[in-house]
């Protein structure tokens, strides 16, 4: 992703962390009749595209001299910024929920970070972080916008890959919106550099036990309203409350998008059919391509629709077994 560097602001090339990360595949695969161009950012270093922000806000925090920092996650941006701190040599605390995933916990651990399993929802360890990030610097992939500098790179290589084209719709995940706004930021940057002439309509899909944002556009809010959150097997984009909501809702709407919302049942039929594909992806990024095979319903036969892999299955083993454990009432694919 750093063929990009003339665009990531960064003042010196030897502050650079990088595991030659980025650009990954863009596989067309068929859905029904439809083919939907598919990016692989399950394939990064550690397992979900958090390295694309990672990359460069570790970067940055290298170039600014910083030695140690505290970062909250439901777990890929925890292991993405551990193993590029690891890199930098910088020291890191990592405070997540108590029930993340093994396999990220794990994974944090071996990078050589510190880990704070916190009780309670993502929101309690959202607040728990706070404490330690007044006396740390915050490499947070929600607040900082340097995070974003990262993903921005996913609408680059998109573009680049369609041969400087912009699909006509994109269909993300969305919590806290990182790869969402990153991918805004990104359209943008290219559209007033005169490189695409429009920006995809974007799709955002939310879990329906957590679904604030999609609530707050049905209802045309433009405050996120505090919503009863239950659990589901989306554990990275279990976000009750996010904090860039407004400019979530924002980009969605300059972009014409929409929210979709699918159930835990429609995430791991979802799971299944893209596993016996060949695609070894976590829960949460087939809740992408059940809200994706919704979105496909209504979309054109000519629309040029394009969404993401983001967190490879490897991470979350014991999540998966279980699923593989209970029974399926059917094809929803
Ligand atoms: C695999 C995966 N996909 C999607 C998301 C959602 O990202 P965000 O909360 O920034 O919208 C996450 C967040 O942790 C994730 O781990």
């Amino acid at each position: 992703m750093w063929r990009y560097r003339e665009a990531i602001p960064l003042f010196e090339d030897k502050n650079i962390i990088s595991f030659d990360e980025g650009f990954t595949p863009l596989l067309p695969i068929k859905f029904g009749t439809k083919t939907v161009w598919i990016k692989q950012d399950h394939l990064f270093p550690t397992g979900s595209y958090k390295d694309r922000g990672a990359s460069v806000l570790v970067s940055k925090i290298k170039e600014l001299g910083v030695p140690s920092v505290v970062e909250d996650s439901s777990g890929n941006a925890g292991c993405a910024i551990a193993a590029y701190c690891a890199s930098a040599r910088v020291q890191c605390r990592i405070f997540v929920p108590q029930d993340t995933s093994a396999g990220k916990l794990a994974q944090i651990q071996f990078y050589g970070a510190q880990l704070n399993k916190i009780p309670g929802s993502r929101e309690y360890t959202a607040q728990a972080v706070l404490g330690a990030a007044e006396k740390n610097y915050y490499a947070s992939h929600s607040w900082n916008p340097f995070f974003f500098q990262g993903t921005k790179t996913f609408a680059f290589e998109v573009c680049e890959q369609l041969g400087w084209k912009a699909p006509d719709s994109l269909v993300v995940p969305v919590g806290n919106g990182t790869l969402l706004l990153g991918a805004f930021i990104g359209f943008n940057e290219l559209m007033a550099a005169g490189l695409i002439r429009k920006i995809p309509k974007i799709i955002g899909v939310q879990a329906a036990s957590c679904a604030p944002l999609y609530r707050a556009f049905k209802e045309n809010s433009e405050e996120i309203l505090k919503i009863d959150k239950e659990d589901t097997v989306a554990e990275g984009i279990a976000v009750a409350a996010p904090i860039r909501g407004k400019q979530i809702l924002e980009a969605v709407k300059k972009s014409m998008g929409a929210f979709i919302i699918v159930d835990d049942l429609e995430i791991k039929e979802s799971l299944r059919c893209l596993c016996a594909m060949g695609f070894y992806i976590e829960p949460t990024s087939a809740a992408t391509i059940a809200g994706l095979s919704k979105y496909l319903e209504s979309s054109n036969p000519d629309e040029i629709v394009l969404s993401v892999f983001t967190g490879h299955g490897l991470k979350t083993t014991e999540k998966m077994l279980k699923i593989l454990g209970e029974s399926s009432p059917g094809i929803l694919l």
